[in-house]
């Protein structure tokens, strides 16, 4: 059993990124700008956007972090996404979901300009993808077939199955397993599929993203298969300074003992979600700068 080193891969894709920012500010002057924008104190939303506000400025990128009370009203954010449409430093938006409830996330993405979307998340990016146009990829879906990749795997005619059927990361990523380019059949397995196990025992790579510890163990895998393990779940752990400690949605001892590759919670997918957010980044200035 090998562990995909999730950190590995995007410590070099961040230093090609980081050689692309240094080359776009020699050409044409031009510094990729991401906005940052937080909505209350989730204390795992904070440690994600300080995590991606942090690789943004070690990528020589700027990072305007913007901090909003949880009261903040849908139209104070919609009117702050509108502005930083208009400013021609900012390339990139992202608002960090989920947002408090009395606020529509369906209405603040909608305002996002599709040419800032880096998180690929409005229904302009999602539809581009699902026909194959020109788009900003969502960065957890492109990040897992980056890490599918570089574990060796040849997904060409391999079966992929997915558990989890988000917006974020369970339906674009079947999506993408799917395009003629990567070539893989795909099952998508949700809170409705019968027999999990079924399905799963029969996949050459599962990709396991519902939010609930223990959804895949060792005993649903075939010998030798690849797991992609989305989940970052906290638990209580009275032996860790911070009271709790992360595990995926994968139980990772038994389906280690089974797998040929498995992603760590922490470092496995989670760096490469903030990676291809540098990348979309970085391709957003680009296109802004022609
Ligand atoms: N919440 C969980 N994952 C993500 C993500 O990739 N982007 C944003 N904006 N919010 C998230």
């Amino acid at each position: 059993m090998k562990t995909i080193d999730g950190k590995l891969l995007a410590a070099n894709l961040r230093a090609e990124i980081a050689a692309g920012v240094s080359r776009l500010k020699d050409e044409t002057g031009k510094v990729p700008g991401l906005a940052v924008i937080l909505v209350g104190e989730n204390p795992a939303s904070v440690s994600y956007v300080t995590a991606k506000e942090k690789a943004c400025r070690e990528a020589g990128m700027l990072s305007r972090e913007i901090r909003l009370a949880a009261e903040t009203t849908e139209a104070e954010l919609v009117g702050l996404v509108k502005s930083l449409n208009d400013d021609p430093a900012i390339h990139g938006i992202l608002v960090q979901l989920p947002l408090p409830k009395h606020i529509s996330e369906k209405s603040v993405i909608d305002a996002i300009s599709p040419e800032k979307d880096v998180d690929g998340f409005t229904p302009v990016n999602a539809g581009r993808m699902m026909i194959g146009e020109r788009c900003f990829l969502p960065c957890t879906p492109h990040g897992i077939i980056k890490l599918i990749e570089f574990s060796g795997m040849d997904l060409c005619g391999s079966h992929a199955v997915v558990i989890g059927r988000s917006n974020i990361v369970g339906k674009p990523v079947a999506a993408l397993l799917a395009r003629r380019e990567t070539n893989a059949t795909v099952t998508l397995c949700h809170t409705g599929t019968r027999d999990l196990a079924h399905f799963t025992r029969d996949a050459d790579v599962v990709i396991v993203a519902t939010g609930r510890p223990g959804t895949l163990t060792g005993d649903m895998l075939k010998p030798g298969a690849v797991v992609i393990d989305v989940g970052v779940n906290r638990v209580p752990d009275a032996s860790r300074s911070k009271g709790f400690r992360l595990v995926g949605d994968a139980d990772f001892e038994s389906c280690a003992a089974v797998a040929g590759a498995i992603t760590p919670v922490p470092g496995g997918v989670g760096p490469m979600t903030i990676t291809m957010l540098l990348w979309n980044t970085l391709e957003a200035a680009r296109r802004a700068a022609v």
